[in-house]
């Protein structure tokens, strides 16, 4: 397990880009922690660092947001309860393609076996970033993630 410090939304943005150049197709980022945690942050960073899209928020109901190249931001917050089935998972897991999941506590059915599990905590300004990768393409992935730390 990697634990990074993120002192203010700036390195919480930074960790999402980082981990965008290590993360490869086929991994699963499900990202943890209490609302406001930072999660979206991350996904921000993650997202503008591999498309070039500045990141918007989406429409109240839209759980899953595609950008180019297959890659799938999935914020299940507005559901009680999700059932994976309910989604592409061939197309949104396919081995090519890059899922990042907020809320992942809130679905039933299965995770794909490749995927870095990241836990933010802490609230104030700075956060607390635990990074635990599961399987071995994700734990290349997490060996591959450049941090000064
Ligand atoms: N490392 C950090 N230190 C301090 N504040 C941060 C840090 N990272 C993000 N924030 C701030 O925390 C607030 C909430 O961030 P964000 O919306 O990303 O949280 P979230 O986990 O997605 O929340 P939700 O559960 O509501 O979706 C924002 O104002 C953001 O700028
Ligand atoms: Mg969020």
């Amino acid at each position: 397990m990697r634990r990074i410090e993120l002192d203010g939304p700036d390195a919480t943005r930074a960790l999402g880009r980082a981990l965008a150049a290590a993360v490869q197709g086929g991994i699963c980022v499900l990202l943890r922690g209490d609302l406001g945690a930072g999660k979206t942050t991350l996904c921000q960073g993650f997202i503008e660092a591999r498309t070039g899209i500045a990141y918007a928020p989406s429409p109240t109901f839209t759980l899953l947001q595609a950008y180019p190249g297959k890659l799938y931001h999935l914020d299940l917050y507005r559901l009680g309860t999700a059932d994976l089935r309910e989604f592409d998972m061939e197309e949104i897991m396919a081995p090519d393609a890059v899922l990042l999941v907020e809320w992942p506590e809130r679905a039933e059915g299965d995770w794909p076996a490749e995927r870095l599990d990241v836990g933010l905590s802490g609230q104030g300004g700075s956060r607390l970033a635990t990074l635990e990768a599961r399987g071995d393409a994700a734990a290349s992935a997490l060996a591959r993630l450049w941090w000064p730390q």
